[in-house]
């Protein structure tokens, strides 16, 4: 066997894609490549060769991710990643990744994101569980609100909602930490004004919500079906997603999708953790959480500049050694931050704390508390109190949170 890894040109990505479709199981249609290699970086788009047949793929995009502060840094996001199944366990991902992990250190972006399909796969290069997601559903038919805001629901087509989310979006994602960037043709896809290969168009709604003054401040798309037993309604909304950058578009977007009639129990998948939804309902029983799951997970390669790009709630110094196998982020850091910003630098301090770079990983966006990662194992404490010190410094207000899947 000829096994290799490099990046691709725009001749080989009709079968780079046909590649990734058996791995992900699905069927690539005629004329995805075309359309692909509009969305790809070729220098960031590798793949595995078996001679000339394309066996593995991987590739990263760059996009800002909002950090706490909030702030953002520039981030690769990995994606597309698989390996045919003739060809597994044979390390042909670990040469991709790492390759590309090489190529990210030199292009100096200081910290990589993904999602992973399956847990266990991304330990292995030093990517940290990072941001989790949740599952909801509301049973309807006993859901009141506890005091309703004012302002407007309406019903808008999607080359409305083309022309108006992105900029609500925006205003979101840059208060939201965990959230990343958004460009034209992921929203050209996502609200089908674009033909896409083998995209199919659901059947749904979209609205846009304006404040009491006039000022737009809120979407949510959502889709509904219809089912009915002994004539009383058994059929459930699906909400795909919902963006406030307010608390009254929040309160009035959630109860509009509650108040929808004929349906008797509304679903929302991907949200955040911390979902206040709850507290607006006279009786939150009717508002359960039915999953919750790491969603993002994130690598850092450059620890002073992804501890530096960040802002933590209170000011404090800490001395940090990271261990990582592959030696992108191993040294001795000295953090100094606080709720305005921070430094972070190569220093010979002893260390306060000693941790894995997947544990700075997941540490980093304040999806998980240093005691936790202390208690099982993954930090470890060189000065009394450094952990609790750290805990507080970490920690956000409110969960992180991506709603976009990559
Ligand atoms: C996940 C996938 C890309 C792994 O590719 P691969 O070439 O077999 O991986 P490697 O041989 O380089 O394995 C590297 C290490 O990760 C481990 N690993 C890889 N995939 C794993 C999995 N699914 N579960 C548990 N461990 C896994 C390997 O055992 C190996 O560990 P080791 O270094 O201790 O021996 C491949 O199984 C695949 O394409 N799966 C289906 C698509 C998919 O899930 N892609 C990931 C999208 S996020």
């Amino acid at each position: 066997m000829d096994l290799r890894v490099r990046t691709v040109e725009a001749s080989e990505i009709d079968a780079w894609t046909r590649c990734m479709g058996v791995g992900f199981l699905y069927s690539v249609p005629d004329g995805y490549g075309e359309y692909f290699l509009g969305d790809v970086d070729l220098h960031r788009t590798w793949a595995a060769f078996d001679g000339e047949q394309v066996v593995g793929t991987l590739r990263s995009f760059a996009t800002p991710f909002t950090v706490p502060g909030p702030t953002e840094v520039g981030v690769a996001a990995l994606t597309n990643v698989t390996v045919a199944p003739t060809h597994r366990r044979r390390g042909l991902l670990t040469e991709m990744i790492t390759s590309e992990l090489r190529a990210s250190a030199e292009r100096e972006e200081a910290v990589g994101i993904l999602i992973a399909s399956e847990y266990p796969i991304y330990g292995h290069f030093g990517y940290g569980a990072a941001i989790e997601a949740a599952a909801y559903s509301v049973d309807l038919a006993p859901t009141r609100f506890v005091s309703p805001r004012s302002g407007s629901v309406e019903l808008v087509d999607l080359v409305t909602l083309r022309r108006e989310a992105p900029g609500l979006y925006e205003r979101f994602r840059a208060r939201q930490p965990g959230s990343i960037g958004r460009d034209a043709r992921w929203w050209d896809r996502a609200l089908y004004q674009v033909e896409v290969p083998g995209a199919k168009r659901p059947e749904g709604y979209q609205a846009l919500y304006r404040s009491s003054a006039g000022a737009l401040e809120g979407y949510v798309r959502y889709r509904a079906t219809q089912s009915s037993d002994h004539m009383r309604p058994t059929g459930e909304v699906t909400v795909d997603e919902l963006v406030a950058t307010t608390p009254g578009a929040y309160e009035r977007l959630w109860r509009y999708c509650c108040e929808i009639d004929l349906v008797a129990t509304l679903r929302a998948g991907d949200r955040t953790v911390d979902e206040p939804l709850g507290w607006l309902l006279e009786d939150a029983r009717t508002l359960r959480q039915t999953g919750r799951y790491d969603f993002v997970w994130v690598r850092v390669l450059d620890v002073a500049g992804a501890l530096a790009a960040r802002c933590y709630a209170v000011d404090g110094h800490l001395v940090i050694e990271v261990s990582d196998d592959l030696g992108f982020a191993q040294g001795r850091y000295a953090l100094d931050g606080g709720p305005s910003g921070a430094t972070c630098t190569r220093t010979d301090e002893t260390a306060d704390l000693s941790m894995s770079v997947d544990a700075v990983g997941s540490l980093y966006a304040g999806g998980v508390s240093a005691h936790i990662l202390r208690d099982i194992g993954r930090i470890d404490e060189h000065r009394a109190g450094a952990v609790d010190r750290a805990a507080v410094m970490f920690q956000t207000s409110t969960a992180p949170w991506c709603s976009t899947w990559f």
